[in-house]
């Protein structure tokens, strides 16, 4: 089995908004492979961040893969929007309180021509989303309740990341496997050795000094 590139995909959410251009282009400077864009509806997370005009933003500045993570309700009826932003990668979640057809939307993602992501919050248990890992791309396991950035990664969650890396070798899949929050050196260790490949990674990365230092360190060199 071939081994997956590591790829280190820096969350916007933690960049300075107010300077948000020069933040994107310092990061992407730095070494970004992917650039995470977290989208908050303040419904289906209690936080409200940005929309499908900031992944334009960021998609004028780069061709690297933009990596969108929906925390929205009805993501169905937005999956168009991103697409026409520039998305490569959009992440759908799979919990009933997201309030649309997991499958459904799978299949639009693709069929809008971007990678097909799926994700579950860490009280989801992982037998939710093995019926549809044939039909992804991308299947991210949360390390932190969503919603919020610099919260505490949760350990507990690598049972899901060697479930998805188990079953992608049964089902004879191909989807990468994506660990985001709380993710930094010692955490991102962690998630390789169980077989996660992406790492998202905010406050580690744009709450430093030095950005290309802080990927170097997820890149464990
Ligand atoms: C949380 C988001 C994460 C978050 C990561 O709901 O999905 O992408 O921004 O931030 P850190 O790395 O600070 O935990
Ligand atoms: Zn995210």
């Amino acid at each position: 089995m071939a081994t997956r590139p590591l790829l280190i995909a820096p969350s916007i959410l933690a960049a300075d908004l107010g300077h948000l251009t020069d933040d994107i282009e310092r990061v992407l400077a730095a070494g970004a492979d992917w650039l995470h864009l977290d989208i908050m509806d303040g419904q289906f997370v209690d936080n409200i961040s940005f929309g499908p005009a900031i992944v334009k933003l960021a998609r004028g500045l780069t061709t690297r893969p933009l990596d969108v993570h929906l925390m929205i309700e009805r993501a169905d009826h937005y999956i168009p929007r991103f697409a026409e932003a520039g998305a490569n990668s959009i992440t759908v979640h799979v919990e009933a309180e997201a309030k649309h057809d997991v499958a459904g939307s799978l299949r639009a993602i693709r069929e809008h021509g971007c990678r097909a992501g799926l994700t579950l919050n860490p009280a989801t248990p992982f037998a939710e989303v093995e019926a549809h890992l044939p039909n992804v791309d991308l299947l991210l396991v949360m390390t932190v309740h969503p919603g919020f950035g610099g919260q505490s990664f949760r350990p507990e969650m690598m049972a899901k990341v060697r479930r998805g890396r188990e079953l992608r070798e049964s089902l004879g899949a191909d989807y990468d496997i994506e660990v985001d929050g709380g993710i930094n050196p010692e955490t991102a260790r962690l998630c390789l050795e169980n077989g996660a490949n992406v790492f998202v990674a905010g406050t580690s990365i744009f709450k430093t000094a030095d950005y290309a230092a802080a990927i170097r360190g997820l890149r464990g060199r």
